[in-house]
């Protein structure tokens, strides 16, 4: 996988980007907070991981100019997005962009479900509950999605 290359969508402060680094060639992250990204950036120096870049920005309207960037299409690409999920402009370039695994942490069953229905091409591999929010009703579930 040296020499593929990934995406962290609202990579807040690269926790995915930062550990994909380790088995890909090359990731970007994308994330709309600056204070994050400005974040992610120090972990990545303190860390001495140099095969990753992060930009501050709007995951959408950022998704044209990252291929070109990254110079090759991402085999791989991470979501994490808020509650409202990635909607239907990212899924469908999802889709188009066709990776061979879309990695989905979600915090919100409701929009996960809708947006996995909205991505073209993929099937739901495996799904796991991460009961990171404790005596709420709120958990975290994490879906690998491959090309079907
Ligand atoms: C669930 S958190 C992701 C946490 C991240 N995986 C980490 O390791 O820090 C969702 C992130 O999406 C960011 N976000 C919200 N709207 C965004 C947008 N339109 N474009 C990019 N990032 C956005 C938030 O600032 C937040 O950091």
């Amino acid at each position: 996988m040296k020499n593929a290359a990934g995406l962290d969508l609202f990579c807040g402060v690269g926790g995915f980007a930062l550990n994909l680094a380790s088995i890909l060639g090359q990731v970007y992250g994308v994330e709309v907070s600056k204070p994050a990204i400005s974040a992610a950036k120090r972990a990545a120096n303190y860390s001495g991981i140099k095969n990753v870049s992060f930009a501050a920005g709007d995951a959408g309207t950022m998704l044209e100019s990252v291929c070109p960037v990254l110079g090759k299409k991402p085999e791989a690409v991470v979501v994490n997005p808020p509650r409202r999920g990635i909607g239907t402009g990212i899924c469908e370039w999802i889709s188009r962009l066709s990776p061979s695994v879309v990695v989905y942490s979600s915090c919100n069953p409701l929009s996960l479900q809708k947006d996995l229905s909205r991505l073209e091409g993929y099937r739901v591999k495996q799904a796991q509950l991460f009961d990171m929010f404790p005596h709420t009703s709120h958990a975290e579930v994490m879906v690998l999605a491959v090309k079907k």
